[in-house]
């Protein structure tokens, strides 16, 4: 543990996706601040390996793995009821775990993999958490979302994709910023604050195993001349743990810096018919 009282000292963060790239290099840092850390990871394997590393790098062994398949609403409700077993509290949500997909498919709860992993997991895991950031207030939730936001845009009639898939990726990262707006307003007052962000390109496992074409020559420029995932992860620590953003919510952030996004995103009904859709698709 730090030897030098750290402002993340006794908080408790829940990072999703936190085995590989920005989340890895986000669950490290919190862990050298001296927070207490909970890894959430798809493979109880990968989140094994990635938790001792940061667990030896940061000489913080308050570092917890819970594992969850983000894609599935039943696992996320699970990983809901394991956390509240071990825990009473959470200062921070970070909803990093992200994934792009070559060609449409469904989850097991028969929605598009794109929306339900990047969109409506971090809509159904804050909702399902959102007791217990109140009542650990001040509290803070942080979604990464993506500079892809700007070129999405919401099909409000075609939600699912199942006309048109191209643009699956960009939809879901442009409702990530629509969640977090209206999130903000709902959560005016109770000091839990809702921000999101443009990581940079990084390089990291992000598309490596995808086999369409577009994406692997995107993931092969961003191999190469990508930021690291540590640089990757500077805005998510920031929005987590730094004095400076104490208060501020509603906001998108690039390079730690508070940034416009896509026009459409500023639109509160859209925002308002999104998370009644969204509600409905997750059941709460
Ligand atoms: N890299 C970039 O240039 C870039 C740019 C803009 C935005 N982003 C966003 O940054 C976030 C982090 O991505 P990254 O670049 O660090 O990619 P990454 O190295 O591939 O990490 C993604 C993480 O999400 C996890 N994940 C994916 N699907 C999951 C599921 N169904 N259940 C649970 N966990 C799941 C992955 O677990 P597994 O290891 O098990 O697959 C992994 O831990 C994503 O939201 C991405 O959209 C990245």
């Amino acid at each position: 543990m730090p030897t030098v009282k750290s402002s993340m000292q006794g908080k408790i963060c829940m990072v999703t996706g936190a085995n590989s790239g920005i989340g890895k290099a986000t669950a490290l840092a919190l862990a050298q601040l001296g927070a207490t850390v909970v890894m959430v990871c798809r493979d109880r394997a990968r989140g094994e390996e990635a938790k001792s590393e940061i667990t030896t790098k940061s000489r913080n062994n308050a570092v917890d793995l819970l594992q969850a398949d983000l894609s599935s609403q039943q696992s996320i409700r699970q990983l809901v009821g394991n956390f509240q077993h071990h825990y009473t509290h959470l200062q921070v949500l970070i909803n990093n775990a992200g994934a792009a997909f070559p060609g449409r498919r469904e989850t097991v709860d028969g929605l598009e993999m794109t929306l339900a992993v990047n969109y409506l997991a971090p809509f159904l895991l804050t909702n399902v958490l959102l007791d217990v950031l109140k009542a650990s207030a001040p509290a803070r939730i942080v979604n990464v979302s993506s500079a892809t936001q700007a070129s999405g845009y919401i099909q409000m009639d075609d939600l699912q994709a199942e006309k048109h898939y191209r643009s699956a990726y960009g939809q879901s990262k442009l409702a990530e910023v629509l969640f977090t707006y209206e999130l903000a307003r709902r959560l005016q007052g109770t000091g839990v604050t809702a921000n999101c962000l443009h990581p940079g390109f990084v390089a990291t496992n992000f598309g490596q195993s995808s086999t369409a074409p577009v994406i692997r020559t995107a993931v092969k420029f961003i191999s190469r001349l990508g930021m690291s995932p540590e640089e990757g992860a500077k805005t998510s620590i920031y929005l987590a743990s730094s004095p400076e953003v104490e208060g501020v919510t509603g906001t998108y952030f690039v390079k730690s810096i508070p940034k416009r996004s896509a026009a459409i995103s500023y639109d509160e009904s859209l925002q308002r018919q999104l998370w009644e859709q969204s509600a409905k698709l997750v059941n709460v």
